[in-house]
């Protein structure tokens, strides 16, 4: 697999791209899928504010829009002001949405204040129980 160092980079390289006037809290992710290929995504928020959107999320899109079905790992960088000063876990939704494209138990999700400075969980231990695509026969 490519290494978390990798991953964690192209994350971090991303994070000044963060659209977050609002909040001030700047996040990016980066997934690896299946294919070997790393995806990246920023939050962007919205003056409407629900209309924002979660950095995992935009990474996970791009990926599928990109043709991918399955990710190996993601790996998610964030802090007020551009840092990657938090280890910054998912949100629920994006838990959610991340559980559509992976098997749980392999996932590798990582959350990163540097390329050597990371906790690294699975998706099954961040959403144990979870509701998948195979509850509906997929
Ligand atoms: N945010 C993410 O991008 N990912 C998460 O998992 C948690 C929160 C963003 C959403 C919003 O733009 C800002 O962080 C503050 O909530």
């Amino acid at each position: 697999m490519t290494d978390r160092k990798q991953l964690i980079r192209e994350a971090l390289d991303c994070l000044v791209n963060s659209y977050a006037p609002y909040s001030g809290y700047n996040v990016a992710a980066a997934v690896l899928c299946s294919s070997g290929k790393i995806y990246t995504g920023v939050n962007v928020e919205n003056a409407s504010y629900p209309a924002g959107i979660c950095a995992e999320r935009n990474a996970i899109s791009h990926a599928v829009a990109c043709g991918e079905k399955e990710i190996e790992a993601i790996a998610i960088v964030g802090g007020a002001n551009y840092s990657a000063s938090d280890y910054c876990p998912p949100c629920g939704i994006c838990r959610q949405v991340m559980r559509e494209f992976c098997d749980p138990k392999k996932l590798a999700v990582i959350f990163a204040r540097s390329e050597t400075d990371y906790k690294e969980m699975t998706l099954e231990q961040l959403l144990p129980e979870s509701f998948g695509p195979e509850m509906l026969g997929k």
